[in-house]
């Protein structure tokens, strides 16, 4: 068999990540993950937590990279890979109970960020929780040197490409109805962020109907 498309950051990262999934995802069902990348992520978390099934997905023009080792994956628990984009205003899937992505936010586009969130908003039903991995800066700062010098890096690669700010972040999900549960401080200064959308709409205090 040729070799399978291959990430070093994921292999590096990929069993950090699961060791939070276990307990984040104990009582889910289904994963809808985005920007699935070459699928190491998603084959090493399906065969990890055996209760879920995972859905990988892709851009269409990306999907090449992510078939071949989801097509190897021998278990039963891993759905075939579908196209999504997460800028187009109708998904072509329903919103599972949970939603995990890596490596993403900083890669897309500022206004691909806003109508990731803005779809959540749209087609997320209750109690979901959302997942999302990656390097993120706080308070507008970088949280180490290499960070910036990655953040330079991703401007070479393309000005739309940039770490984002979490408070940016948190303010779209909180906007789209997720509350921050968990913010996990992840090797080789990534972060693991943990929103929650609740079973009913938090009501604020003194609201009658
Ligand atoms: C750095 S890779 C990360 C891949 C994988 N999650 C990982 O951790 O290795 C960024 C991914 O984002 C995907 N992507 C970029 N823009 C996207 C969009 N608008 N919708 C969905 N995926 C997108 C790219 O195709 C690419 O696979």
């Amino acid at each position: 068999m040729d070799a399978l498309p291959f990430s070093q950051a994921c292999e590096n990262n990929k069993a950090f990540i699961l060791e939070v999934l276990l307990e984040v995802f104990a009582d889910r069902r289904e994963v809808l993950e985005i920007a699935s990348g070459t699928g190491q992520h998603a084959c090493h978390f399906a065969a990890g937590m055996p209760w879920l099934r995972w859905q990988p997905t892709e851009l269409a023009e990306n999907l090449r990279f992510l078939l071949p080792r989801c097509r190897a994956y021998a278990g039963a628990n891993l759905l075939p890979p579908v196209a999504l984009d997460v800028r187009d205003p109708a998904w072509p899937l329903a919103i599972p109970d949970a939603m995990f992505s890596a490596n993403s936010l900083h890669i897309m586009a500022f206004a691909a960020v806003e109508q990731f969130f803005a779809a959540l908003a749209e087609q997320a039903g209750p109690d979901v929780t959302l997942v999302v991995y990656g390097p993120f800066n706080y308070c507008g700062k970088y949280t180490s040197p290499s960070n910036a010098r990655f953040d330079r890096w991703l401007a070479q690669q393309h000005p739309d490409s940039a770490i984002r700010d979490f408070e940016a972040v948190d303010r779209l999900a909180a906007q789209a109805g997720f509350a921050l549960r968990a913010d996990h401080d992840m090797p080789a200064n990534n972060r693991l962020l943990v929103w929650h959308k609740p079973l009913r709409e938090q009501r604020t205090p003194g609201q009658v109907d």
